[in-house]
């Protein structure tokens, strides 16, 4: 065997089946081929000379005989046009064009056909190929159609939700809350929406800073451009400039070869929402400062410098200013940023607004779940009002959250906010080491009459232990109250804990190989 007689080993049959050395030979196979699948496997099939007299008929197609009043000897030999009512065989031997894919209805029911014409070696069309590929293509095509429209709603339902997305998901109206301190908040916002300064949002966890940046844009002559966010301490630093600032086509090989914008470009002529902005990285914070300055960002492995137009909105839970006492944060960036301080208060500041934060909260909740609208009792309110909410409205939405799952009862009582965890994590947070120092807590722990009575119990009934035991116990309590407040989310647990999410992680490996 040579290598222009190359051959197929018929793995079924066990033989060598020479395979013809000429390309028209395979094309000439192919087309037996795909003729003797047909022939056996589609619903009929038929053939018809030029002058329109069907030649042959396939067996399936038999069956379709009765229906259109004939029988093989009155078929076969007869004009397609006489036969066949509605056929366009005739149409495609005096055109040369097939009809691919077409709808055929007549007496004997409607038809999924396709027409080929049939041409000779010098290409002039000899007669045409009909194939009947399904009968009755209302029902039998009903789960391709069905399954057509399914998608077809998907897709329309992603494109909404897509724009949705883009469109900021609240006002300043979202703002819950009518106490003098949540009214001040309402108001600066406002204010800073009529601007194009940078904003900064001061505020512990879950006091509401990602919530009045979407507000703020919404209400600012930006709102119908993009409301863009990225969250500093959510992206690895080694990712960030790229996040930051895109990447040129051709940088990088592999999955950036393309290019691709930064969130910057993203933004432009929009919102810029620059969310924990303490926690980012000193190198990159020099960059960031000239870009604020020079509204110019140059994509990584690119010399070239794109302008844009964007109006940073930049929130932290972090103490800026003490950082900058402490060197983690440039001075001249806090000065670029700071020019819209707006502080937000927590939660235990504004206990007066508790009331009305809970009813939204629990309408959102019951919107969302599809559960009906639970209502808090007076006791419930007066027992959440004594908590601490480390996690602030965040928390309060939570624990709402647990107890709307918790129960089909219409009204949550106190008691069904006894299984939260007790305590606050908070007094734990206080000695566990932070990197970055947090914003100072209005009062850090609860008075001596709301100490709960578990842990009164818990006190007198651990026997004394070496301090070593007790501070690690203590610990890997406080990072379990923390993780099921945030329902296992480690990032806002290591906020809540106020250390950073790597000594979470290492803390959390150390109590499992403890355990
Ligand atoms: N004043 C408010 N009115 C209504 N809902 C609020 C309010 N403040 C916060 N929330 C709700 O609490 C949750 C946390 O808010 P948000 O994410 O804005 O907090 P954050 O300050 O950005 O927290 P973090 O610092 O942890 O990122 C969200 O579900 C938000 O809708
Ligand atoms: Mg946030």
């Amino acid at each position: 065997m040579t290598d222009s007689q190359p051959d197929v080993r018929d793995s079924a049959a066990g033989q060598s089946i020479p395979l013809p050395a000429d390309p028209d030979g395979m094309l000439a196979l192919a087309a037996r081929s795909m003729f003797d699948t047909f022939a056996r496997t589609a619903m009929g099939m038929l053939v018809v000379d030029r002058a329109h007299r069907v030649v042959w008929i396939s067996e399936g197609y038999k069956r379709f005989l009765p229906a259109l009043g004939r029988a093989e000897a009155d078929f076969v030999g007869r004009r397609v046009e006489e036969v066949i009512p509605n056929s366009l065989m005739a149409q495609v031997i005096d055109s040369g064009q097939p009809i691919l894919v077409d709808l055929l209805a007549n007496q004997a029911g409607t038809f999924l056909v396709s027409r080929l014409p049939l041409r000779d070696d010098a290409g002039t069309v000899i007669g045409a190929l009909g194939l009947v590929l399904l009968d009755d293509p209302e029902t039998t095509m009903q789960p391709l159609m069905v399954k057509f429209s399914r998608l077809q709603r998907e897709l329309d339902a992603a494109r909404s939700q897509l724009a949705a997305q883009r469109r900021p998901k609240h006002t300043i109206a979202s703002f819950v809350g009518a106490s003098a301190a949540a009214m001040e908040v309402k108001r600066q916002a406002r204010r800073a929406a009529q601007t194009d300064a940078t904003a900064l949002l001061l505020g512990e966890t879950g006091t509401g800073k990602e919530l009045l940046a979407q507000g703020i844009h919404a209400a600012s002559a930006r709102a119908a451009r993009p409301f863009v966010g990225v969250n500093i301490a959510a992206v690895p630093d080694t990712l960030l400039e790229a996040e930051f600032f895109g990447v040129a086509p051709g940088a990088y090989t592999g999955a950036d070869r393309k290019g691709r914008d930064g969130k910057f470009k993203l933004a432009d002529s929009g919102t810029l929402f620059l969310d924990e902005i303490g926690d980012m990285p000193l190198a990159l914070q020099a960059k960031l400062l000239r870009v604020l300055e020079e509204h110019e960002v140059e994509p990584l492995g690119s010399n070239a410098v794109q302008r844009i137009d964007v109006r940073i909105i930049a929130a932290t839970s972090h103490d800026l200013q003490a950082m900058v006492a402490a060197g983690t944060f440039r001075a001249d960036l806090y000065y670029r940023l700071n020019v819209l301080p707006i502080r937000l208060p927590a939660l235990r500041e504004r206990l007066s607004d508790l009331e009305a934060l809970a009813e939204a909260l629990s309408e959102d909740i019951a919107r969302r779940s599809g559960l009906a609208p639970k209502h808090l009792s007076a006791a419930a309110i007066e027992h959440l009002a004594a908590r601490q909410w480390p996690g602030n409205v965040r928390e309060l939405r939570n624990a709402l959250e647990q107890a709307t799952l918790m129960t089909d009862d219409l009204v949550l009582t106190a008691a069904h906010f006894g299984r939260l965890p007790e305590g606050s994590p908070a007094a734990a947070a206080e000695d566990a080491q932070d990197p970055a120092p947090r914003l100072p807590l209005a009062s850090k722990a609860p008075p001596a009459e709301t100490v709960p009575h578990a842990a009164l119990r818990d006190a007198a009934q651990d026997a004394f232990k070496p301090l070593p035991q007790a501070i690690a116990e203590l610990e890997a309590r406080s990072i379990r109250q923390a993780l099921a407040l945030t329902r296992g989310n480690k990032l806002a647990a290591s906020r809540l804990l106020g250390i950073s999410r790597a000594t979470l992680y290492e803390k959390l490996a150390a109590i499992e190989t403890s355990a």
